[in-house]
């Protein structure tokens, strides 16, 4: 949460920041900023509201030149989103700026004693605490702003990703990490900073990225120097070659991110089994899976965590690993399982999915198992993130840059990676045959044009929002592999159109959800033919006998449900297990056309951030 951006080198600052904020807004929106050291002093930019609005003041306020300089986007933490509270943050002197993504959980006490030292504040943010702190030590100490970081950074408690310089030394920018991510992009004699790789990819394709409790000294003309917070030891730096490119985080033609990553399915799926599914061969390839083929096969249970739209992908995986390789598997929330005190042996297995890779709590959760001496397995989408780092093995997704708030292409190259584990773990069980086994490789080759086909109900599902967008509650039922969607297809209504929706499985209907149908009731039901059709369509006659509002979602050519419901939109037929990678396109264009009916903001949500580093 929080996007950051720096600039240290020779070209003007300004619009490498502010281009790489928009880039980075989806990690939070409620107020930007920006610090430029002008080559005399430093100007400021900074308010309440979206990168936009930054750049409307900064026209007004600001030179806007400079070749060093921060800006952040921020998802509040500490303090309402205002002018005041944005980042960055100035020292009481005047003299160090900073901006931070994270939380300092001491900050409390740290404010105090700096209060008994003399210091003020402006603003209600632990960051504005941290940058009196360093500046504290710096004086105190006598010593460079490096040492000051990395003194004040072992006195706090919490998560960070920081970049700092000072006015009087403008040819070095110190910045640090812990828990929340932080890349340093290597140009010829420039350095780029930021949350992602996003803000530079135009400009270097060499990448530094930190981990955690690392602290790296940036100096124009002179280069980088990466050490220990900790026991201040030199680490070597690692450059990684970017693989991302600039199309992939642009909108390409369509209206919103949201939009155009729905359309991205079919070839997001097919590029996430790409090598590894052989059909030919009837094989499945997944290095981690192969490498810790016995650890899978002998656990005791598989325990999925994550949280969102990736818990539900785990409910999917659930299901299908118990299905077809007989695992026992338990899926919980990460933020849960990390502090109940769960039962975890060397025996389990633990998977985390997590299309961020920097999930606080979804990392907590590894840890803790780790630690129990489990084996962790990672199905993250972005390459070389936390969680991916932090798991012993894994598998990614490959569904290129999300950056629409609402996980769509996530959702369903998690569930491909995941049907690709339970199908060549039930293999090697011998819990499905060889034709079975085949079928299922066929039909899962056959997903992403099936999802070319499910797409093109577009327009009569836009039809069908724009009947609906005004009601004020939904119900979405499933039963069996479509509850999960269910779940999912209320989560994607309620997130963008801010529209309350409920998922539950069809049967729980009558055990209280029952009592809201009436004829404003919206209730969108998912009746594929395979799966438990002829109870769903018993759960569907007794919605219309309650005068409830029935959308289905049906198997192409599906006569009984379409003559029970008022509206249906029907998906092509494809095996139980693999439904949900269809079933779910509608629910979420529907979601998609109710939101922009309402004008509302699709791609950045109120109050949401994509990457939630904070717990
Ligand atoms: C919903 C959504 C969230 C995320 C959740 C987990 O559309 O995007 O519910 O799924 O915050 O995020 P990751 O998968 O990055 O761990």
């Amino acid at each position: 949460m929080c996007g950051i951006v720096g600039y240290l080198g020779h070209r003007e600052a300004y619009p490498i920041i502010i281009e790489g904020l928009k880039r980075l807004e989806y990690r939070g929106y409620d107020s930007a900023g920006v610090a430029l050291f002008d080559g005399t002093d430093l100007k400021i930019s900074k308010t309440k509201g979206k990168v936009a609005d930054l750049e409307e003041l900064s026209n007004k306020t600001i030179t806007k030149t400079g070749n060093v300089g921060i800006g952040h986007t921020r998802w509040a933490t500490h303090g309402v989103p205002n002018d005041v509270n944005s980042h960055p943050h100035v020292s009481n002197s005047g003299d160090l700026v900073l901006i931070h993504n994270g939380i300092i959980e001491n900050y409390e006490s740290l404010k105090k004693e700096l209060t008994t030292r003399g210091y003020t504040f402006k603003s209600d943010t632990d960051t504005e605490v941290l940058v009196n702190l360093i500046e504290d030590v710096k004086k105190e100490e006598g010593v460079k702003l490096g040492k000051a970081v990395q003194i004040a950074l072992n006195q706090v408690i919490g998560a960070y990703a920081i970049t700092v310089f000072d006015k009087n030394k403008p040819e070095e920018v110190v910045v640090a990490k812990l828990g929340s991510p932080l890349a340093v992009g290597i140009g010829e004699d420039e350095f780029f900073i930021a949350s992602d790789a996003s803000p530079f990819i135009e400009y270097t394709k060499d990448a530094i990225y930190l981990e955690d409790e690392e602290m790296a000294i940036l100096r124009f003309h002179k280069g980088i120097k990466i050490r220990k917070i900790k026991d201040d030891s030199l680490v070597d730096p690692y450059i990684q070659k970017l693989q991302l490119n600039l199309e992939e985080i642009e909108k390409g033609g369509y209206e919103h991110f949201m939009l155009k990553e729905i359309h991205e399915q079919p070839k997001a799926i097919q590029d996430t089994y790409r090598g590894r599914l052989l059909r030919d061969q009837a094989i499945i390839k997944m290095a981690g899976v192969e490498d810790n083929m016995k650890k899978f096969l002998n656990a005791n249970r598989i325990i999925i965590v994550a949280c969102g739209t990736s818990w539900h992908a785990g409910l999917v995986a659930e299901y299908i690993f118990e299905d077809l390789a007989r695992i026992p598997v338990e899926v919980e929330y990460a933020s849960e399982f990390r502090y109940r005190n769960p039962v975890i042996t060397e025996n389990d297995v633990l998977i985390a999915i997590s299309q961020s890779g920097e999930t606080a709590d979804t990392l907590a959760a590894i840890k803790l198992a780790k630690s129990k001496g489990a084996f962790v397995f990672g199905v993250c989408n972005v390459v070389g993130s936390s969680i991916a780092r932090e798991t012993h093995a894994g598998a990614y997704t490959h569904a290129g840059p999300e950056i629409g708030v609402a996980s769509t292409k996530a959702f369903t190259t998690q569930i491909t990676v995941l049907t690709l584990m339970a199908l060549r773990l039930a293999r090697a069980k011998g819990t499905i045959s060889s034709s079975d086994y085949r079928h299922h490789l066929l039909e899962l080759e056959m997903i992403p044009s099936k999802v070319e086909e499910a797409l093109k109900s577009d327009a009569h599902i836009k039809y069908i929002a724009d009947i609906y967008k005004e009601a004020t509650n939904c119900l979405y039922l499933g039963r069996g592999y479509n509850f999960p969607v269910a779940l999912e297809g209320a989560l994607k209504l309620k997130e963008i159109s801010y529209i309350h929706a409920e998922g539950y499985p069809a049967a729980e209907m009558k055990h209280g959800p029952i009592a809201l149908i009436d004829e404003n009731m919206p209730v969108i039901v998912i009746a594929t033919k395979k799966g438990h059709y002829e109870k769903v369509v018993s759960n569907i006659q007794e919605i219309k006998s309650r005068k409830g509002k029935i959308i289905g979602i049906v198997t192409e050519g599906d006569e009984q449900v379409k003559a029970l419901a008022d509206h249906v939109i029907e998906v092509p037929e494809t095996l139980e297990p693999l439904t949900p990678l269809l079933t779910t396109i509608p629910l979420q264009l529907l979601s998609y056309h109710i939101a922009v009916l309402l004008d509302k903001n699709v791609d950045q949500p109120r109050n949401l951030a994509k990457s939630v580093t904070v717990e």
